[in-house]
């Protein structure tokens, strides 16, 4: 057997795969590190050493509501790895009892081409959206007073992973909110966060104003397709908000803020807030730069408006994270090579 990492040499090339359990063990309690496993992508990735194409996004007449998402991407430095997450977003999941989304990741070798890992990714996508948005909420408050009472707008599973996230890099709270249209989902949000000793208050707020107005720190996770928090005067206390499910402002709110995207092109699109605000304004003047911008050179910023970063999620996040993975899970010795995957290896037989 031949281990695929990047500095290996090339015989047969070999096919492993990684199941959700050994995903999640890997990754657990592992926060700082994947923090800055994501920081380090970020500047490969604002350096020109990555190829990160626009997203697929393949919907269904009869689905409206549902969506495969295909995010091909490759990253350089050390990590040096291509490859394309394939994750599908199905919100009557919940109600089936599943989560909403799922996905798979696959790892191709820089050299060859060959893929060499399918590992489960809906561990793997999540962890990296809390991961920058842990890393964001980090770096946007540098040389101010870190917020201290964290509202979560939207509480399902990727709410539940950012406030690992922020728990797991040092943040602590006097007062977590949360808002969502479920009762079910609220009571198992609230449920968890008692579980894990999160804060000295935790409210279930009644509406979206009280979570909002009560919060200097917001967290949207909702499945809005399109705007539903459009009143600018809720924000008049200048919060930092991470918009990590991209459509639930109204593009006035994102014309009277601070906005940073992760990527501008990508963020640009499908109709995600800030390209709502483009689309009124036609140009892109309200966009103050990129996370990497921001980490390469710190400015300060205004605290007179609310500061919104919108990170679309880009597929060299998923790779460098499930890299990560595949080199932990082949350190352990408990990689599950398929054997004899790759079968038809001579040229004339
Ligand atoms: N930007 C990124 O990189 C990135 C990555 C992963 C997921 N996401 C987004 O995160 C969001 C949340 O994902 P999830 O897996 O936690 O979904 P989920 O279905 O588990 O939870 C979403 C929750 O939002 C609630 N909700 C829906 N509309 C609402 C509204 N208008 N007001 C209040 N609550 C509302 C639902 O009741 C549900 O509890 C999705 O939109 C997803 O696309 C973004």
């Amino acid at each position: 057997m031949t281990s695929n990492s990047s500095n290996s040499s090339k015989t047969t090339p070999t096919f492993a795969v990684i199941p959700g359990g050994q995903v999640q063990q890997t990754l657990q309690g592992r926060e700082k590190q994947i923090v800055e496993l994501c920081e380090a992508t970020y500047r490969l990735h604002s350096a020109g050493d990555s190829v990160n194409p626009p997203s697929y996004f393949l919907r269904f007449p009869d689905l409206p509501t549902s969506r495969i998402i295909a995010l091909p991407a490759s990253i350089g430095g050390d990590i040096k790895v291509d490859g394309i997450k394939w994750i599908s977003s199905f919100p009557e999941n919940v109600a089936r009892g599943l989560p909403r989304a799922s996905a798979v990741l696959i790892l191709n070798d820089h050299d060859t081409g060959y893929p060499f890992a399918c590992m489960e990714s809906s561990i793997i996508s999540a962890t990296r959206t809390a991961a920058m948005a842990a890393m964001a909420a980090d770096w946007f408050s540098r040389g101010r007073q870190r917020p201290k009472r964290v509202g979560f707008f939207g509480v399902g599973l990727i709410a539940r992973y950012i406030h690992t996230f922020l728990a797991g890099t040092d943040w602590s709270f006097d007062e977590i909110g949360l808002f969502d249209l479920s009762a079910a989902s609220a009571a198992g949000y609230q449920g968890y966060l008692e579980r894990s000793g999160a804060a000295n208050k935790i409210t279930v707020h009644e509406s979206a104003e009280q979570l909002i107005r009560s919060s200097d720190l917001i967290v949207f996770a909702t499945i809005a397709g399109e705007p539903h928090v459009q009143d600018l005067s809720w924000f008049k206390h200048n919060p930092m908000v991470l918009h990590v499910s991209l459509r639930d402002l109204s593009p006035e709110i994102i014309l009277a803020s601070t906005n940073y995207v992760d990527d501008v092109e990508h963020c640009l699109k499908a109709n995600t807030s800030p390209h709502l605000a483009e689309q009124l304004t036609g140009n892109r003047d309200f966009l103050q730069g990129t996370l990497g911008d921001f980490m390469a050179k710190p400015v300060t910023v205004p605290t007179d408006r609310p500061l919104i970063y919108s990170p679309f999620g880009l597929g060299v996040l998923d790779l460098a994270v499930g890299k990560y993975v595949y080199d932990e899970v082949t350190r352990a010795g408990e990689l599950n090579v398929i054997e004899d995957f790759f079968h038809e290896l001579k040229r004339y037989g």
